[in-house]
């Protein structure tokens, strides 16, 4: 797949998938490790609601960036990506900083942990992780994003349902 960093254009949808595999692959890791201490250490913004709630764990943001980096860079090996291991990180990284951007919103807006924000929920992570590959110098035309945030949020209805099945989530989204 050609995807670079000299340059670093994605204009396809099979580009952008390849690019964001650190991310999709640390996205749902924290589902699989039940962390108990909450990145926001149970603090409360001043509306009241907590800053992230419990849903946004220190465990769940460390498993899902070692997962994506470790695990993302080896794919990108496998499929022939010429980027670094430095930039599966920060796409990692990128993505569990949207996700816990996410989870801020959904609290300003007085949604509990688990209530469903649809396109916030299913995209906080893509909209982080193209952030990432942004600062890293990417180049993504608008309709491959557009094209991509379709194709990432279908792919993410789709996982959810299966992990509500397989009892790894509490509701199907
Ligand atoms: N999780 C975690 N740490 C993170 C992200 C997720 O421990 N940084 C775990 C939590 O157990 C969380 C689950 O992964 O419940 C699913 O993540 P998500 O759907 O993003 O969280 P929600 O519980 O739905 O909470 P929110 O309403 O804040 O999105
Ligand atoms: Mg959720």
């Amino acid at each position: 797949v050609a995807v670079g960093p000299a340059p670093c254009t994605v204009d396809s949808l099979a580009s952008a998938i390849a690019l964001l595999i650190p991310a999709l692959i640390a996205n749902p890791t924290p589902v699989l490790v039940r962390g108990r201490r909450p990145i926001d250490g149970g603090r409360k913004w001043i509306d009241g609601k907590r800053v992230l709630g419990d849903g946004k764990t220190w465990e769940g943001l460390a498993a899902g960036v070692a997962a994506g980096t470790l695990l993302g860079f080896a794919l990108w090996s496998l499929l022939g990506v010429k980027l670094t291991i430095l930039h599966a990180f920060a796409i990692s990284l990128g993505a569990m900083l949207g996700d816990i951007a996410g989870s801020f919103i959904k609290r300003r807006l007085s949604l509990p942990r688990g209530a469903p924000a649809p396109l916030l929920d299913q995209l906080d992570f893509y909209a982080g992780a193209v952030a990432a590959s942004c600062i890293l110098g990417c180049r993504w035309d608008a309709a491959t994003l557009i094209l991509g945030a379709l194709v990432i949020a279908a792919v993410h209805v789709a996982a959810n349902i299966v992990a509500y099945v397989a009892g790894l989530k509490k509701e199907p989204w």
